[in-house]
């Protein structure tokens, strides 16, 4: 998959003197059916997360609250977005290696997948992501 299919999206805003709001509906806002939710909290100061692939798994990453860097790579070029608003999304495409860095003090990575947690459709090696490229 190549990195021109990862994209940032402006998801809706609902402004308001007490506080904002954003609704995301799967399909919609973000394309594809939103099949699991999780977050990452407490990350430690200099800590990183990521290290893999998925060979199938459609995401979308928002920083919730706080700041990280999201880096995908397609095998031959890398981008680094960085996350900072918690009305955009990055929406990473399958068969894209990805590290997250960068984490602020007190940041929270909302991440909505299209399928239930598959340790089958992991690729935890870089060497073996790139041959698994190969077969692509
Ligand atoms: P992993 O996806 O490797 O974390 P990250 O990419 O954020 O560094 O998952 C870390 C651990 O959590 C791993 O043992 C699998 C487990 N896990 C689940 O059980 N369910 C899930 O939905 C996710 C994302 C991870």
């Amino acid at each position: 998959m190549p990195l021109t299919d990862a994209r940032l999206v402006e998801l809706p805003r609902i402004a308001n003197p007490k506080g904002n709001l954003t609704p995301i509906q799967g399909g919609q806002d973000v394309p594809f059916a939103i099949e699991r939710v999780y977050y990452l909290y407490d990350v430690p100061g200099g800590e990183s997360r990521g290290g893999h692939a998925h060979r199938t798994l459609e995401q979308f990453i928002i920083a919730a609250s706080g700041s990280f860097d999201v880096v995908l790579d397609d095998g031959s070029s890398r981008a680094k977005f960085f996350m900072n608003r918690s009305y955009y999304g990055l929406y990473v495409p399958p068969g894209l290696w990805r590290e997250l860095e960068n984490f602020s003090s007190g940041s929270v990575c909302l991440v909505l997948a299209s399928a239930a947690y598959d340790e089958d459709d992991y690729i935890r090696a870089y060497e073996d992501f790139r041959s698994w490229l190969a077969t692509q």
